[in-house]
């Protein structure tokens, strides 16, 4: 079909029209989103040596794929904010004037897809026609990109359908490794001198070089969803968010939504798709999201959330029956895997999936390894592709254009002391503050010492704009929303003094959600007030089928007054980076707070 069949939507054809120009392709191809194209692009990708088919027996219509070394993750060094001034980026992005930037990748762009298909990927982030929904088109030499996007987005003619001559984020994209006449093909084509990614705030417009690897090249997800969207839910009012969406289920069919963020590795997707205890007899978690959230204030004074992408991109190490059972469910067919390894009778393996591994294994970089080798047989960072409507869990309400009502926002990281398991913010500026200075132990080298590496509102990596208007903007939800959701701070990973986890965790977080919906629906109204916020008592959670004595409860629920005013003084330096444009009402939570740790005990102990 030409062009002009699929679509009539001027600003679209014009564009496609430029970038072929420019970047010389050999060929154009207008993804339609259909099964047929899936097979034939994955079955060719088989033939180039990019894909390896799965044993059929073991794990049908999937397929592994190896990337280059040299490009095996997001590259936030070369990722880039380029707003109109360096101020509007805020000093946790790079910037570059945009006019700059644009003349510089004029110049990588031109010719950078020669030998090569473009194939014009129309998709829409959240379901198609939801008013919550939004449509991108990624421009893109890279048959990878093409089939993930079709897992991880609604993607093809039915998009332009709904599209018409509507507007849409233009997302460009080269792998930046043009193929001159009868030059062949690597299985893994990028560029190894140049990357950058590139994002036009003001503009809603995406530009990504020379990597083909997740978040760098699958626009629709980090770069559009997160970036993109934060920009846009600022001038519109509304919030792009690094959050899964879980609903929770009561015996009795009560049904209670929450969006969770977690800095990046800190089992996101483990906690969308919990199974909670045996014991919880007629609780059930049910997954809507496992990255992503969009979340936009209603008529009806509440907060709706629609998860905008349709699959899970999610980090393979680590996941196990024990750790996620729905994820591996989810995994059995129709999943692309990249840089895991491949076992002898054609299925992958993982560090982590079983605790004993294989005795041969081919390792992510296509070499022989066994236990002994000394070596990561998948690559840390090693990912699955798999639609989201194969997860077991997956909530009946997932698709809902009209999305899901928020009750709670969690906010945690991964932190061996000083905050305890659980609390609730005294109020929402409260908890925009205990949101806006979370982040996860990172170990100092040169100290020796453990130290908070900030990731504020697991955004740090994701917020297309200053991050100070982005606390503002959380702020200023206060005026606007009626029924503003509460907003809890969790920690998984304290530690004893012999440096073990105190808590279970996985499952076992049910019992912390448990409180939070208890919370959030009016019945558990006696709490503790600690110097954080209102907290749990033993009695208060259930600990049915779990040995859990008062004394480990307090492990984790205690309060040193010290390290809290340490952690409070530590603060300071975060919100110092954004001198005058830092909210006042954020600082005035982090003062508030020292106060009150000044009236506490040495060690505050729930009674
Ligand atoms: C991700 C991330 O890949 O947060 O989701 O890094
Ligand atoms: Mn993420």
């Amino acid at each position: 079909m030409t062009a002009s069949t699929r679509t009539r939507n001027t600003k679209l054809l014009a564009w496609v029209e430029e970038i072929a120009l420019k970047c010389k392709p050999e060929r154009i191809h207008w993804c339609d989103g259909s099964q047929e194209e899936y097979d034939r692009l994955c079955n060719e990708m088989v033939e180039a040596g990019t894909f390896i088919r799965l044993n059929e027996a073991k794990r049908r219509n999937s397929f592994l794929c190896r990337s280059d070394p040299g490009d095996v993750a997001r590259v936030e060094d070369s990722t880039y904010i380029c707003s109109k001034t360096r101020e509007e980026a805020g000093p946790t992005n790079n910037w570059m004037d945009p006019a700059q930037m644009k003349a510089k990748l004029d110049g990588l762009f031109e010719g950078c897809m020669r030998g090569r298909t473009l194939y014009v990927v129309p998709f829409s982030m959240g379901p198609l026609g939801s008013d919550i929904a939004h449509i991108g088109v990624q421009l893109s030499d890279s048959p990878y990109v093409a089939v993930n996007m079709r897992l991880m987005t609604r993607m093809g003619q039915k998009v332009l359908d709904v599209l018409g001559d509507g507007d849409f984020v233009p997302c460009l994209h080269s792998v930046g490794a043009p193929l001159e006449a009868g030059q062949a093909d690597v299985a893994w084509p990028c560029n190894a001198e140049s990357k950058y990614i590139v994002h036009f705030p003001e503009e809603h417009s995406i530009v990504s070089y020379g990597s083909g690897y997740g978040g760098n090249a699958l626009l629709g997800k980090k770069c559009f969803a997160l970036r993109i969207a934060s920009s846009m839910g600022r001038e519109q009012g509304w919030l792009a968010e690094h959050m899964l969406i879980l609903g929770v289920e009561s015996p009795t069919g009560e049904k209670t939504y929450v969006g969770a963020a977690f800095p990046s590795a800190c089992g996101k997707t483990n906690f969308a798709m919990l199974v909670p205890p045996a014991e919880f007899e007629g609780w059930t978690v049910r997954t809507i999201g496992d990255d992503i959230a969009w979340i936009k204030p209603q008529p009806d004074g509440t907060l709706r959330a629609i998860n905008p992408e349709a699959g899970f991109f999610g980090v393979a190490p680590g996941t196990s029956v024990k750790s996620n059972p729905n994820a591996l469910k989810t995994l059995d067919h129709n999943v692309i895997f990249t840089n895991v390894a491949l076992t002898d009778d054609g299925d992958v393996w993982w560090e982590g999936l079983t605790d004993t591994p294989p005795e041969h294994l081919i390792d992510w970089q296509g070499k022989d390894w066994t236990p002994g080798s000394g070596r990561l047989a998948a690559h840390p960072n090693s990912r699955f592709t798999a639609p989201a409507a194969q997860c077991p869990s997956i909530d009946p309400a997932w698709e809902d254009p009209a999305g899901v009502p928020i009750s709670a926002f969690i906010f945690g990281g991964r932190l061996s002391k000083t905050f305890p398991l659980v609390f609730e913010a005294y109020n929402w500026r409260e908890g925009v503050y205990w949101a806006a200075t979370m982040g996860s132990e990172a170990t100092a080298a040169a100290v020796g010492q453990a130290a908070i590496r900030r990731d504020p509102f697991a955004m740090l990596p994701f917020c297309g704009y200053n991050m100070a208007d982005y606390w503002n903007h959380w702020l200023s939800m206060e005026s606007k929303v009626e029924n503003l959701p509460r907003i809890y701070r969790v920690n998984w990973f304290r530690k004893d003094e012999n440096g073990k986890f105190v808590w279970p965790g996985f499952g076992d977080n049910m019992r912390v959600l448990k409180w939070i919906v208890d919370r959030v629906r009016g019945r558990a109204t006696e709490v503790a007030e600690s110097p954080f916020g209102y907290s749990p008592r033993y009695q208060d959670l259930n600990w049915s089928g779990l040995s859990f004595g008062q004394e480990k409860f307090s492990k984790i629920m205690d309060i040193d007054r010290k390290e809290a005013e340490a952690e409070a003084r530590d603060q300071e330096e975060l919100f110092n980076r954004f001198g005058s444009r830092l909210p006042a009402e954020i600082e005035q939570q982090r003062l508030a707070l020292l106060k009150r740790l000044e009236q506490s005990p040495d060690v505050w102990r729930i009674g």
